[in-house]
């Protein structure tokens, strides 16, 4: 099973950290090489540096860890590349509110997890994950003792699912699936469980378990 981190800000970054501490082999990619070269010197043999397109044809779970719309254009630009892969969405449908904050940038009952769904290939196994903590908390909670944090997912895909607790697993965390796609919307920004939402903080998956 290979895994492929495409993106590496603050998201991506700290995921393929979290990961290659778990013992996790990832392929890591940017659309700045030098990204992806800075990051691999960090994390030792654990990281193989590719190309955006490379990573995409090798890796069977790929993490999209960019911004909303830069994640609609590249899956319609990666279209066929994505088929048959499970995709993993951490996106957050929000942009500058003009204010110095944010704001949702889509409709307030929409998902981006359903939206960017909707717009994968045929046979593309769709997971949203790993965007309802902070970059922040996803370093500082993982591998917490001795209660650890949860983090949630959602898919209609359970065997993709399954792939992706595991990561969630080898990343620090206890996974606990909300539901299906449509159940995005409570693990995004303003979601009930989303850290930033409902919740204000990391849960055990006692406190999670509790909410769902
Ligand atoms: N930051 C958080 O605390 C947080 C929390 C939860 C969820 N999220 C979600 O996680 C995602 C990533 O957020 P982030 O804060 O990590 O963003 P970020 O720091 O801006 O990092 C995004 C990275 O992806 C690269 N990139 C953009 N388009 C690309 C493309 N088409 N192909 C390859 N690489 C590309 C960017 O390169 P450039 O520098 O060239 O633009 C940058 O290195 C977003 O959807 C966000 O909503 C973020």
């Amino acid at each position: 099973m290979h895994t492929a981190i495409i993106g590496l800000g603050n998201i991506g970054a700290r995921l393929a950290k979290n990961l290659t501490v778990g013992g996790m082999q990832v392929i890591i990619a940017d659309r700045t090489p030098a990204k992806a070269t800075t990051l691999a010197a960090e994390l030792g043999n654990k990281a193989e540096v590719m190309t955006v397109e490379d990573a995409m044809k090798k890796a069977d779970a790929i993490i999209l860890a960019i911004y909303f719309d830069a994640e609609k254009q590249l899956i319609a630009e990666s279209s066929s590349l994505l088929q048959g892969k499970i995709v993993v969405d951490p996106s957050n449908p929000i942009g500058p509110d003009g204010k110095g904050g944010f704001k949702k940038i889509i409709p307030i009952e929409q998902s981006s997890g359903q939206i960017i769904a909707s717009l994968l290939p045929a046979g593309a196994r769709f997971v949203k994950a790993f965007g309802t903590l902070t970059a922040e908390s996803l370093g500082t909670a993982a591998n917490r003792t001795p209660d650890r944090a949860v983090l949630f997912y959602a898919t209609d895909d359970e065997a993709a699912g399954a792939v992706v607790a595991k990561l969630i697993e080898a990343s620090g965390y206890a996974a606990m699936r909300v539901g299906g796609v449509a159940q995005s919307i409570r693990i995004e920004v303003g979601g009930d469980l989303h850290e930033m939402g409902g919740l204000g903080k990391t849960v055990s998956a006692k406190e999670a378990s509790a909410r769902l």
